[in-house]
């Protein structure tokens, strides 16, 4: 009987494990503002950025944060943040002026190490794929998309206008989450789109993807490319997220660099925002309307959360998951 016992809370204890395994824990948040950056550098260190001229720091894994509001910045809207451990971090604000701010001790003081005051300038998003390079992409002007690109660490920044790619009418990049751009080591960056068309540019290939749009709230928001995919296993998710809870053309699957997509028997229960892979086979999507994850290498997903959140990311160096969102929402995923 004792055996049995034992045998049964055992049972339990796995059971509770598994469950726990895939919660969703809230953590103490800062509600009137709305996060959109968020840069998980390993299991301890976390930034996100906001509207508001906030910016927030967790050094022990999302337990407390430490706000701030960048001086001389306070009503600008920092959709990206990339931070490379508790003292470097790169915001951009977007709207005019295009603004990249860079800071090296923690967020006491931030250099500007970009500006650009073009009529119509909208930086979107921001991507390195190591500690020195990396690229930001903004809306187009007269129909060809903004790229820059950095090779010191966001020191200073150069206009890759010749190789910048050519788009169509209403068609743009959103602001969404941070990712739709990848920079690429000895290559152009990979960028995808949404409004009037959604499309994957990458090398000299220009791809439709399979998602809906046509109207300047459809279309892809966020990429990730899986580890070890050699480059060509990628998702796309999006949506329309004027109909956030529609499970139509949300997501697009490849493991052939878009040669072709794979069929996806479950989608994620709405507009999703931003995508990240766990593992090889496991993910996790968020958008305005819920998160969801997937075991099957993002051809099923079962949604646990109907809380909205506008970004989700996987430590660099680490397995911590944490997702952040409207009204100063923040998350971590266990
Ligand atoms: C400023 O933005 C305009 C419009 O996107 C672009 O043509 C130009 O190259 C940018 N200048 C710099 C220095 O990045
Ligand atoms: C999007 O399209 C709708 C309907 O065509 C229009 O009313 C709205 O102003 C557009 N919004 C933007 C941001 O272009
Ligand atoms: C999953 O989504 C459905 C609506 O599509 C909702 O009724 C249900 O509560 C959601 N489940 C969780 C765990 O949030």
């Amino acid at each position: 009987m004792k055996k049995l016992i034992y045998i049964f809370g055992y049972a339990l204890l796995l059971m509770h494990g598994n469950l726990h395994a895939q919660e969703l824990i809230a953590l103490d948040g800062r509600p009137g503002i709305s996060f959109r950056g968020l840069s998980v550098v390993d299991d301890q260190v976390v930034w996100v950025s906001s509207n508001k001229g906030t910016v927030g720091k967790s050094i022990n894994g999302g337990k407390n944060f430490e706000w701030m509001v960048v001086d001389g910045h306070d009503t600008r809207d920092f959709r990206d943040i990339e931070a490379f451990d508790e003292n470097t971090a790169i915001i951009l604000a977007v709207d005019s002026p295009g603004i990249v701010l860079r800071t090296t001790d923690g967020g006491k003081h931030w250099e500007q190490v970009y500006r650009n005051d073009s009529k119509g300038i909208f930086l979107d998003a921001m991507h390195f794929h190591n500690a020195r390079q990396g690229a930001i992409v903004g809306d187009p002007l007269a129909g060809k998309m903004l790229l820059l690109a950095t090779d010191n660490n966001g020191q200073s920044w150069k206009s890759l206008e010749s190789i910048a790619p050519q788009v169509a009418e209403g068609e743009a990049c959103f602001a969404a989450s941070g990712s739709n751009i990848i920079s690429l080591p000895n290559s152009a960056p990979m960028l995808i789109t949404g409004g009037m068309r959604s499309r994957v540019f990458v090398g000299n290939r220009v791809i439709e993807l399979p998602l809906v749009q046509g109207r300047n709230s459809t279309g892809a928001n966020a990429i990730a490319l899986q580890e070890g995919g050699r480059g060509k296993h990628w998702i796309v998710v999006g949506g329309d997220f004027s109909a956030d809870s529609s499970r139509e053309g949300n997501i697009a699957l490849t493991k052939n660099g878009g040669r072709s997509w794979r069929r996806v028997h479950t989608p994620p229960f709405g507009y999703r925002s931003s995508v990240a892979y766990i593992s090889r086979k496991k993910l996790i999507a968020a958008g305005t309307s819920g998160v969801d994850i997937s075991t099957d290498g993002g051809r099923g997903w079962k949604n646990i959360s109907t809380t909205g959140y506008h970004v989700v990311q996987r430590a660099k160096k680490g397995k911590a998951v944490f997702l952040a969102g409207g009204n100063g929402r923040l998350a971590k995923f266990e």
